[in-house]
């Protein structure tokens, strides 16, 4: 049986659970991060050492990213919406006190999740978005009104729907047609549009699980879209009792699928945290049914990773194209592990 058919045949239904080879067992504490984190999982690592609190380590860590300049999508130097705006977004969950906060669309602070862990400790809310998510960071905002009329407005869109092939506007008919697809739309959006994100996860030696998920989110998105990152449950899911997982990749597939939460649920059931992560995906690929989001073979035309820990220590990085790689730091070595997939990737864009 080739790697395909292996996963092919593990992930279709609860029956199959345990022809996986068992997850090896790992020694606490563990990190793991998407594979632009490296130096998160390493900086974690070291907190988590000193005895400090998981948050505050997986926090740190993706503070060094998200302060990177050079990384184009997270926090400072991260690519902007439609207008040129950056607006971010981050979540934490803090799985001690069950605790949970985000923010979204935050414009102008470097470092959302910081801003996200505050809204969980300083306020009885869990998301704070935009404006609000601002004044809250730096205590100043502006006066913000609508002035645009309904019949300006139809107008607006129907121009903005025939704006350019590679934005975010669809017109209605299109979305159903497959003659988005047709026109080439979708190979412009793999090639330009963007989805990174850093997700850094942490089990410690007493098993505490904390979790960071921290993006500018797709690049030149409508104003005040919001992805999978700052949603509880999309693209980040803590449970002490379970474990974590975190997520990268199109975050409208992961909200709509409450990702994360699904996979720590999986594992809740006795899934590996490998397991857990194909069966998600699976069930996205077969829930992905516009004509604009399949390529030809009718697999989803967007990836997809989960970074998925549990309260043992075992860990996964779990992608739905092959290539990918994720970063993990197993209290040993802080190294770039290879994914598990879902599908072979058949071309350079995948
Ligand atoms: N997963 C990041 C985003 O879509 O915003």
């Amino acid at each position: 049986m080739n790697r395909r058919e292996f996963v092919k045949t593990s992930v279709t239904g609860l029956s199959a659970v345990g022809s996986l080879k068992a997850a090896e067992s790992r020694a606490l504490p563990v990190v793991i991060s998407s594979a632009n984190g490296l130096k998160a999982t390493q900086k974690a690592m070291e907190i988590i050492r000193r005895g400090e609190d998981t948050l505050d380590a997986v926090v740190a860590g993706v503070n060094l990213v998200e302060e990177d300049p050079n990384d184009r999508s997270v926090g400072y130097g991260g690519l902007p919406n439609e207008l040129g705006v950056v607006q971010l977004d981050a979540s934490v969950m803090h799985g001690p006190t069950r605790g949970a906060g985000s923010v979204a669309a935050l414009e102008g602070i470097k470092t959302p999740s910081r801003v996200a862990k505050l809204v969980m400790e300083r306020t009885d809310h869990v998301l704070l978005v935009g404006e609000g998510a601002q004044k809250f960071a730096l205590a100043m905002g502006f006066r913000n009104e609508d002035l645009l009329t309904d019949e300006a407005r139809e107008i607006w869109l129907k121009w903005k729907s025939q704006l350019n092939p590679d934005d975010d506007w669809i017109n209605p008919e299109d979305r159903v047609s497959g003659s988005l697809a047709d026109e080439g739309r979708v190979n412009l959006k793999k090639v330009l549009k963007y989805h990174g994100t850093i997700n850094c996860n942490a089990v410690n030696e007493k098993g505490d699980i904390s979790g960071v998920t921290t993006t500018s989110g797709l690049s030149f998105k409508i104003p005040g879209r919001v992805g999978d990152s700052p949603i509880i449950g999309a693209g980040l899911y803590v449970d002490d009792d379970v474990g974590a997982c975190g997520s990268t990749g199109r975050g409208e597939a992961h909200l709509k699928a409450c990702a994360s939460f699904m996979v720590v649920e999986f594992m809740r059931q006795g899934l590996s945290p490998e397991e857990a992560g194909l069966r998600v995906l699976k069930r996205i690929s077969e829930n992905t049914v516009e004509p604009y989001l399949k390529d030809e073979a009718g697999r989803p035309n967007f990836h997809l990773l989960f970074y998925v820990i549990n309260k043992k220590g075992e860990f996964a990085g779990v992608s739905m194209y092959s290539g990918r790689q994720y970063a993990v730091h197993d209290g040993k070595v802080n190294r770039l592990c290879d994914a598990a997939y879902l599908y072979e990737a058949k071309d350079a864009l995948e």
